[in-house]
C-alpha cells in the first residue's frame, strides 16, 4: 500500500514519519511537483493543486487534514474518489474554547474592564441578564454541536440551525431555508459553523445579519466566504451589531489594508480557532485507512452533491 502526501501549508516530513509509524506496512511518499510519482492508494492533503490530482488517478481515498473541504471540491476529482474530512480529531474542544471565550468576553464586557484597569479606574458594570443573550449556532455538525453544548453549560439560551432537522438536548433546533429567519430573530450572538458551499457562500449579508437582535455580536469561525465584508462593516458602523470576532477571512492572511484590522469593534485572529493536531489526525487517518483496507465503512466521507 502506498500513501502520498501533498500538504501545501504544512511541513510534510513529520506527517510522513507519523504515518510510517502508524502504518508500518505502507510506503509513504511526499509529492514533489514535476517529479515522477509512484501510483498511490491513498493521499493525505491540504489544498492540493489540480496537478497533484491529475498525477494520481488511482487513488482510493483523499484524506483532508481539516474539517472543511471547500478547497477540494472545486478541483476536478474522479467521480469514484472518496473525499474524507477530519472528524473532530481534537478540534471540537478547541472550537468550544474559542467560542465560549469570545462570547463571555462580549457578555461580561471584559474589554471595558481591561480599558478601565489600564486607566486605573475601579468601576462596575451592571450585570446583564443571560436571557437577553440568546446564542445561535449556525451548523450543528461535529463542531457546532460541541459548541452548542459548551455554550449551554454556561446557561445561555441556545438555538441552532442546520440543513436537516435535529434534536439536541438544551438546544432549540431550527432547520432549512424556511427556518432561517425565525432562527436569526431569536439570536443576540451568532456563531457561524457552517461549511462553505454554494448554498452558504455570502449567507451572512445585510439581510441575514440585519435580522439579528439589536446590539448583536457575530463570531465567525467557519469561512470568510460566508460573510459579505462591506455589509458587516455597515451594520457595525450603524450600531445594529455591537461587535464581531472573526477568525476566518476571504483572503488569508488578511491583507494589511483590510478595514477589519483596525475596526474598534472587530477582533481578528489568524484562522486559529481549531487547529489540526498532528498526532490525533494521523491516528484517525491511519485507523480509517486500516478500515478501508479491511473493506469496512468509515465515517467522515464527504458527499460531493451536498458539498460537505
Ligand atoms: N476556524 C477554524 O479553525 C476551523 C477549524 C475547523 C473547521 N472550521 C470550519 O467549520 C466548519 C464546520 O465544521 P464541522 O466539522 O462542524 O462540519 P459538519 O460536521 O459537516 O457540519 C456542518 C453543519 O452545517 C449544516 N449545514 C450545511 N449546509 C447547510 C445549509 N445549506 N443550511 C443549513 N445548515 C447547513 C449541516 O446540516 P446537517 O446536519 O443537516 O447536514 C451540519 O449541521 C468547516 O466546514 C470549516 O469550514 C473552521
Amino acid at each position: 500500500m502506498r500513501i502520498t502526501l501533498c500538504l501545501t501549508a504544512n511541513k510534510p516530513e513529520p506527517w510522513q514519519a507519523g504515518l510510517r509509524a502508524a502504518l508500518p506496512q505502507a510506503d509513504v511518499d511526499i509529492w514533489q511537483p514535476g517529479a515522477p510519482a509512484a501510483p498511490a492508494d491513498y493521499a493525505v492533503v491540504w489544498a492540493p493543486p489540480q496537478a497533484f490530482i491529475d498525477a494520481q488517478p488511482g487513488l482510493r481515498a483523499l484524506f483532508n487534514i481539516g474539517a472543511g473541504v471547500d478547497a477540494l471540491l472545486p478541483l476536478r476529482l474522479p467521480p469514484s474518489l472518496r473525499v474524507v474530512r477530519l472528524d473532530d480529531a481534537g478540534m471540537s474542544v478547541q472550537m468550544a474554547e474559542y467560542v465560549c471565550h469570545a462570547l463571555i468576553r462580549h457578555f461580561r464586557e471584559f474589554d471595558g474592564y481591561e480599558a478601565d484597569a489600564r486607566a486605573g479606574r475601579w468601576s462596575y458594570r451592571k450585570p446583564r441578564e443571560r436571557a437577553d443573550w440568546p446564542v445561535g449556532i449556525m451548523g450543528l455538525g461535529v463542531l457546532g454541536e460541541r459548541v452548542a453544548r459548551a455554550v449551554g453549560a454556561f446557561e445561555f439560551p441556545v438555538h441552532g440551525w442546520s440543513r436537516t432537522p435535529k434534536r439536541i438536548e438544551g438546544v432549540v433546533c431550527h432547520h432549512g431555508a424556511d427556518g432561517l429567519d425565525g432562527f436569526l430573530a431569536q439570536c443576540r450572538v451568532l456563531v457561524n459553523l457552517l461549511p462553505l458551499t454554494p448554498e452558504t457562500e455570502n449567507l451572512l449579508d445585510r439581510h441575514t445579519l440585519g435580522r439579528l437582535q439589536p446590539g448583536a455580536v457575530l463570531i465567525n469561525v467557519a469561512r470568510g466566504g460566508h460573510v459579505v465584508d462591506e455589509d458587516l462593516l455597515a451594520l457595525l458602523d450603524c450600531g445594529h451589531l455591537a461587535g464581531a470576532t472573526l477568525d476566518v477571512f476571504r483572503t488569508e492572511p488578511l491583507p494589511a489594508d483590510h478595514p477589519f484590522w483596525h475596526h474598534p469593534r472587530i477582533t481578528v485572529t489568524p484562522h486559529t480557532a481549531a487547529r489540526t493536531l498532528r498526532a490525533e489526525s494521523i491516528a484517525q487517518i491511519a485507523h480509517k485507512i486500516a478500515a478501508l483496507e479491511r473493506g469496512d465503512p468509515i465515517a467522515g466521507v464527504v458527499d460531493p452533491a451536498r458539498g460537505y
